[in-house]
């Protein structure tokens, strides 16, 4: 298994200067952590952490793309665009896209497979509602997301799925371990039955939704778990760090 991938997922916050100073409390902060750095700012700030992240090891990620190379597409942004500022990933199917911007499986899938094609690795969400839970369809409902989001071009190396439940993030609840292990397990059988790659098992499946420092390190010891995408907590330097630092 690769080193647990801590993600930074900061949404729409933050200007420029706020975004400079964090990226570089991250840097310099992140030296003597047992895990790998990834952080994704709003596109505003991308140009600017970029050369803050320079020659480091925390790598840098944007939050969605188009998945068209160039054209008229007000106010989208291409793969090329975040690989020229320095991006190595992007976050694709978040829950807050496919809620409020009416994001299909195909719609991620196809920007996955542009990103892919483009060079960027892709970190690709799916999680269940709260009402899927409660019906007892969320291992099927996910399992649909994956199959329907994930590019054939896909393996182990260039794509993360993270397991996000729509009704944890930013909510301050989360799941029991055994229901993390549990959809984990089933993420990652279904990853290994739909793939080509023949290390599909290796894929890196992150947690996602309140995570933060008291409860990181028995979410980051759950089956299966191999880091965390982190929204709210990820504002506050030693509070992203205390959870790169809990890593196992
Ligand atoms: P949260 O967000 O950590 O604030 O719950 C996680 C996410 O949406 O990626």
């Amino acid at each position: 298994m690769p080193k647990a991938l801590i993600v930074g997922n900061w949404k729409m916050n933050g200007d420029i200067g706020t975004a400079r100073k964090l990226a570089g409390a991250i840097v310099a902060g992140s030296s003597t952590s047992n895990c790998d750095y990834l952080i994704c700012p709003p596109f505003t700030a991308l140009s600017e952490v970029s050369g803050v992240l320079q020659g480091g090891v925390v790598r840098l990620g944007a939050q969605d793309c188009h998945a068209a190379a160039s054209g008229a597409h007000t106010g989208d942004i291409s793969v090329g665009m975040l690989s020229d500022i320095g991006c190595q990933y992007v976050i694709l199917g978040h829950s807050e896209r496919r809620s409020s911007h009416g994001e299909s499986n195909a719609l991620v899938k196809s920007k996955a497979t542009a990103a892919l094609e483009g060079g960027l690795s892709v970190i690709i969400c799916v999680g269940e509602s709260e009402l899927e839970r409660k019906a007892g369809t969320a291992l099927a409902m996910v399992e649909k997301q994956v199959v329907g989001s994930l590019p054939e071009l896909s393996d182990s190396i260039n794509t993360v799925v993270a397991y996000e439940p729509v009704w944890a993030i930013g909510t301050g609840t989360i799941p029991t371990t055994e229901e993390i292990s549990e959809m984990h397990l089933h993420i990652s059988s279904v990853l290994e039955r739909e793939m080509s790659d023949p290390n599909a098992e290796a894929i890196r499946l992150l947690y996602g939704g309140s995570v933060n420092p008291k409860n990181s390190s028995e979410i980051l010891r759950c089956a299966r778990v191999n880091g965390a995408l982190v929204g709210g907590a990820s504002l506050e330097v030693a509070s992203f760090l205390a959870i790169g630092e809990s890593c196992p």
